[in-house]
């Protein structure tokens, strides 16, 4: 029998005999007396077996390699001559060993080191990812999944015994949810020629509860998305989703802000600030260019498209009588940092820029005495009272460098926020363990899809209309809300629509036919004419919840056994054929044909 975990054995345990199981983290000998590290999911502990003192146990002791499996039964003794370990939870104990089992050995050769004391931590990710079960055994991606089960933990605690959350489970075969992505689908066997979609969300099942009276719902809830992966994005992800009836928006928000507070307390024994600082949309994009900013660090961008419609230098007065915008990125200290090649084509700050779709960009820079220097035509084109202007709009000193995006509004903005990351990180302008939480509100209900030419919905076409600008929808803003922490989206949501005649208009907004809406949401229309209390909802993603509070870089490092890049699973080598019979039976072929069978015919 087990008597402790390894990790838990203190100073208090001295005298007394243990049972550990456990994998060797490491075994050194010196001169004839081994040291083995046990390791089990509570930490590691120092076992100690020589010819002398522990005879019994020493033949199977100098056996015992890296990640063998072993059972150890010894007296637990203070350090000798109080050698502390300060590495170690249990470095003020070690146990000589009276017994050694070994319960399984190795028999492969490790494809990286386990033990933290070894590794080296640059293992590469495709590698890790195949022997996942050994990388999960590391210390820092066994502490990532004690974090995460931390926080589920608070949350469950929070949400059930302080609010009155019950958990409910929705279904994972489904009809389409639209959140925006493409759908992963199944076929039926039984219902031949039809589909089931996997859910981008519980979005609508949460909802129906809301009519059913459930009042209010949460669920760490799987949710499947097939769109192109980032650091911050898997095909599978998980959400804590929640809903409830009855509240107002600032009783939404309030109530979120309290778990997240919780959680942080909890997890990092950290005290937020409350209230989170709000932001509206509109203000969001023309401060930050973006409606996640990261505000750890200031450098708002200033725009200046009414001082210099009428300039002379063509670009900026063309773009903006064009309909387009000019902004200014102001990079105080920019000067010393940024030098004319990497703002110009082939710079890395230029790439940035044009990656977003920027063809350049126009710069300026303070000198001492409040000297303006630039090159090409923004030197002549700028009179000196727009110049001074600038100047008292971005209040820029001697030493900064504005950089100016001149383009559609979108482009400006996206490289402008581009840019100033780029710059943020660069010149270190924040420091890591810095926290910056906000609500970004008032999103507008649609954005225009440039590609399909209509309408879209902006969170989901469930989210509730403004009634301030109910009478035009097309340009209304939404009832909703994204919580924002260090330029990463962690959350989204909205207060709904409940009644049947403004969910069928902006259906229509978007799009949808009558009988496309009836087709794909009769069942929430229906719905909608028995009694659909007011309700509101958010869901978090939970992953990118624990990457930002492990510090990790990618929501792969909080996932026990993510996709890679490529929405491959490298452990088990899914996704894969299936048998041809399989296919038959649901009646589905697939017209694939590989590249290289293509071009031979
Ligand atoms: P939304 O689509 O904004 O809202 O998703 C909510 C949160 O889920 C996370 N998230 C993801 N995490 C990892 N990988 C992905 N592919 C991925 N996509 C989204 C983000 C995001 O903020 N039903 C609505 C919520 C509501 O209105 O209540 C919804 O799903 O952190």
């Amino acid at each position: 029998m087990r008597t402790h975990y390894c990790g838990e054995l203190t100073a208090q345990n001295i005298g007394e005999t243990v049972t550990l199981f456990g994998w060797v983290d490491r075994r050194r000998d010196h001169g004839g007396v081994v040291f083995i590290d046990l390791r089990d999911r509570a930490g590691i502990v120092q076992i100690v077996s020589d010819p002398e003192r522990t005879p019994e146990s020493y033949p199977q002791a100098d056996k015992l390699r890296n990640e063998y499996v072993a059972k150890i039964t010894g007296r637990v003794s203070g350090r000798e001559g109080g050698a502390v370990n300060p590495r170690l939870a249990t470095g003020e104990v070690e146990i000589y060993a009276d017994s050694i089992e070994l319960l399984n050995s190795v028999t492969k050769q490790l494809p990286f080191q386990v033990s933290s004391a070894d590794a080296e931590e640059n293992v590469r990710e495709d590698l890790r990812l195949k022997y996942r079960y050994l990388d999960l055994r590391r210390e820092r991606m066994a502490q990532n999944l004690r974090t995460r089960h931390a926080v589920v933990k608070t949350i469950r605690r929070f949400l059930e015994d302080q609010e009155g959350f019950m958990e409910v489970e929705t279904p994972i075969l489904n009809k389409s949810t639209p959140e925006g992505a493409r759908d992963f689908i199944v076929p039926s066997r039984v219902n031949l020629g039809e589909w089931f979609a996997l859910p981008q969300s519980p979005q609508l099942f949460k909802q129906l509860l809301m009519v059913s009276g459930c009042d209010r719902y949460y669920q760490i809830a799987r949710c499947f998305r097939d769109e192109d992966l980032r650091a911050d994005r898997q095909p599978e992800f998980t959400q804590l989703d929640m809903e409830m009836s009855f509240m107002s928006e600032a009783e939404i928000l309030d109530l979120n802000e309290a778990l997240i507070c919780q959680v942080f307390k909890a997890v990092k024994g950290i005290d937020l600030p409350r209230p989170f600082p709000r932001l509206t949309y509109k203000d969001s994009m023309e401060r930050y260019g973006c409606d996640r900013p990261d505000t750890r660090y200031g450098l708002e961008l200033v725009n200046v498209s009414d001082l210099l419609a009428d300039c002379d230098f063509k670009v900026f007065s063309g773009t903006i009588k064009g309909g387009g915008i000019v902004k200014i990125l102001p990079i105080p200290g920019g000067n010393d940092v940024i030098s004319n090649v990497r703002i110009k084509p082939g710079g890395d700050i230029f790439r940035e820029a044009a990656e977003a779709g920027a063809k350049g960009l126009a710069y300026i820079r303070v000198r001492e005495g409040g000297e303006l220097d630039t090159i090409g035509a923004i030197k002549t084109g700028l009179t000196d009272e727009m110049k001074a202007e600038i100047l008292r709009r971005t209040q820029a000193q001697p030493g900064t460098l504005l950089l100016f995006g001149a383009a559609d509004e979108g482009t400006v903005n996206k490289s402008l926020d581009r840019v100033r990351q780029f710059v943020a990180k660069e010149m270190k302008l924040y420091s890591e363990d810095q926290l910056n939480f906000l609500w970004v509100t008032e999103f507008p209900m649609f954005e225009w899809n440039e590609d399909e030419k209509r309408l879209e919905a902006l969170h989901h076409p469930f989210t509730a209309p403004n009634p301030e600008d109910i009478d035009d929808l097309k340009t209304a803003r939404a009832i909703a809300y994204d919580m924002v922490l260090n330029g990463t989206e962690l959350g989204g949501g909205s207060l709904r629509i409940y009644q049947r005649e403004v969910q069928e208009k902006v259906f229509a907004a978007i799009g949808l036919s009558d009988a496309e809406a009836q087709e794909k949401f009769g069942f929430l229309l229906n719905a909608f004419e028995y009694g659909t209390p007011p309700h509101g909802g958010i869901a978090f993603g939970l992953d990118r919840l624990v990457m930002l509070i492990t510090g990790e870089a990618s929501i792969r490092d909080t996932i026990a056994f993510p996709k890679t890049q490529q929405a491959r699973c490298l452990l088990t080598d899914a996704p894969a054929n299936v048998d041809d019979k399989q296919l038959a039976e649901l009646e589905v072929r697939s017209t694939y044909v590989p590249k290289a069978a293509e071009d031979e015919a």
